[in-house]
């Protein structure tokens, strides 16, 4: 095996894209952690179509628009962003590199960005809360203990933290071929800190794959939803809602917000990309409530794309976990502003200057989605 690379402590000039963040951070994370982390569910066809699809959607570009007093920053759920562009809520970044979440959670500080905390941290929600003074958002995968549930969404609010983020599209994992052909097991030193004192589930009975074990009987159900809305003032969003039907659910349900997501393509494979379940959702939700969208964003003029279809802002998942074993902290800040960057240009030369000005007309006509 050939010895890791040390993180870099400046960025070379060619790193100029977060695509190009790939390769520096491949030579920096050992080759069963990167699987985790790169990989898809199944044949990994959502995993590629998720980037694929957004190159299927052509821009149009308008001209000699006024571009005065042209802004990027939006306030979401009470929370003032420099641009609509999230961290995607990620477990274990401390796979990646040795200050984990809160190297990252400088960095979202430093530019202005939110940072959706995962329940699968590998440090308290705490410690990563007071190392950005910024609005963390935290994701909550709601456990088989009622209890602990509502215990760690007291911690979370005693925390600061600002938003609920409810994934509801892994109730179980997918199963991620990559993953297991590596061998990959989490470092001794690498766990779900936050879920400590979780009681294990039994095991399943003997013979049991999925149907049948505790795991499976105790996932969480619509119930689950209105229980958590009793439980406390955040604004939730669901996170991994793709069908219009499940969409006008959970706004009954009162949830805040919705993302489209399909997990980054982790969970069930041949789900159509993220960008093209975002038109059915936006427009059933008919802005009643803010829709965001993740999975495959890697460009400015793929934020531009969203916001066209009618997100209200982005998350970005695996570029930034390259771009922190690359170059910690100040790799995740750099990353965050070469794409706040692109996505200024985009909207310059198409000629929108605010947010509220990004529409369809943004997309070349014939070829409009939605
Ligand atoms: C994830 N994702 C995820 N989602 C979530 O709700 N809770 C979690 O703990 C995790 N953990 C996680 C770990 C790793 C290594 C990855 C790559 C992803 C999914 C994540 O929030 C997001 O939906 C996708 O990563 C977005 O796709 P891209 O930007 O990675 O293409
Ligand atoms: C994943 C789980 C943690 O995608 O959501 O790895």
């Amino acid at each position: 095996m050939t010895a890791l690379l040390p993180q870099l402590t400046q960025i070379p000039p060619q790193i100029a894209a977060l695509g190009d963040y790939e390769g520096y951070a491949r030579e920096r994370v050992e080759p069963g952690a990167w699987a985790y982390i790169n990989g898809g569910a199944g044949d990994e066809w959502t995993l590629r179509e998720n980037v694929a699809a957004f190159t299927r959607l052509p821009l149009r570009t308008r001209v000699l628009r006024p571009m005065k007093g042209a802004s990027t920053a939006l306030t979401l759920f009470g929370c003032d962003m420099a641009a609509p562009i999230l961290i995607a809520p990620m477990a274990f970044h401390g796979l990646v590199h040795p200050d984990g979440e809160a190297a990252t959670a400088l960095a979202a500080a430093a530019t202005g960005t939110t940072l959706v905390v995962s329940t699968q941290a590998g440090q308290p929600i705490e410690h990563i809360a007071s190392a950005a003074p910024g609005a963390p958002w935290f994701q909550l995968y709601i456990q088989p203990d009622g209890a602990f549930t509502e215990s760690l969404v007291a911690r979370a609010e005693a925390a600061g933290y600002r938003a609920l983020v409810l994934t509801v599209d892994a109730p179980v994992n997918g199963v991620r071929n990559a993953e297991a052909r590596a061998g990959f097991a989490l470092p001794p030193h690498i766990h779900a800190v936050n879920l400590e004192g979780m009681c294990s589930l039994a095991p399943g009975p003997e013979g049991a794959l999925l149907f049948g074990t505790p795991l499976l009987e105790s996932v969480p159900d619509w119930q689950d939803i209105s229980w958590l809305r009793s439980l406390t003032r955040l604004p939730i969003l669901l996170k991994g809602i793709v069908d219009p039907e499940d969409a006008r659910r959970a706004l009954d349900c009162g949830v805040d917000g919705l993302i489209v997501s399909n997990h980054g393509g982790r969970t069930l494979d041949g789900v159509p990309a993220a960008i093209d379940l975002l038109p059915a959702i936006a427009g059933c939700v008919d802005r009643q409530v803010p829709v965001l969208i993740d999975g495959g964003v890697r460009r400015g003029t793929d934020v531009l794309r969203a916001l066209a279809l009618g997100a209200s802002a982005v998350l970005v998942g695996r570029p930034i976990l390259h771009a922190l074993a690359t170059a910690g902290a100040l790799g995740v800040a750099h990353a965050l502003r070469v794409l706040q960057a692109e996505f200024e240009l985009a909207m310059a030369l198409t000629g929108c200057r605010t947010l509220d000005e990004i529409d369809t007309g943004c997309l070349f006509p014939t070829l409009r989605a939605g």
